[in-house]
């Protein structure tokens, strides 16, 4: 079976997080394709035939990139007539807080307006704090968010929440719906 992935990142994580996806899927016996969302803008139709497709994005403020958004929006009927998977990745998805779940929900719904795709399965990741990668302004926010979240960790400090053992079972999960 030929299956595509688009992910869009902003830190990276997501790209591993979509490169696992495709290992696990490789591992299977399938044909898989990795796009960027930028690259898959590039090529009508992204998808390229495949018979089935996963999109990853993150969340940042509420939102996913753009080039995800403008993707998924434009591929929208072709999503739909295969199966799909959409994998949210965010540091809410770290935690089981009722509230941050609901925002994610908020999120989700989101991209469903502003798409007009209704993914058919949708999975929560938790991504990672990526300290390496932020600006000044960033550090300074996400130290902020770090303090509230997870005081266990080292303010400041890289730490990854991705549970890869999780998301290999999710893999295998989805493709065994297939
Ligand atoms: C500026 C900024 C804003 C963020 N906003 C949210 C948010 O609203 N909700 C959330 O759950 N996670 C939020 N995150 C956490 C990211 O989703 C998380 O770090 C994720 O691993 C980023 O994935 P990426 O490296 O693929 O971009 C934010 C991170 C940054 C740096």
């Amino acid at each position: 079976m030929q299956i595509t992935i688009i992910y869009a990142t902003t830190e990276g994580q997501t790209r591993r997080i979509a490169r696992r996806i495709q290992q696990r899927i490789a591992a299977a016996g399938h044909a898989v394709e990795l796009l960027p969302a930028e690259a898959a803008l590039e090529s009508e139709p992204a998808l390229g035939g495949a018979a089935a497709a996963i999109l990853a994005g993150s969340v940042h403020a509420g939102r996913y990139q753009p080039d995800l958004v403008t993707l998924a929006a434009r591929e929208a009927a072709a999503l739909d007539a295969i199966p799909n998977l959409f994998v949210s990745v965010s540091l809410a998805a770290a935690g089981d807080d009722p509230e941050d779940r609901e925002g994610l929900a908020d999120c989700v719904d989101r991209f469903r307006t502003e798409t007009g795709w209704a993914p058919a399965r949708v999975e929560h990741v938790a991504g990672a704090f990526r300290f390496t990668e932020y600006n000044w302004f960033t550090t300074w926010a996400m130290r902020y968010i770090q303090s509230q979240k997870d005081p266990t960790t080292r303010r400041g400090k890289d730490a990854e929440y991705t549970d890869w053992a999780a998301l290999d079972a999710l893999v295998d999960d989805w493709l065994s719906g297939l």
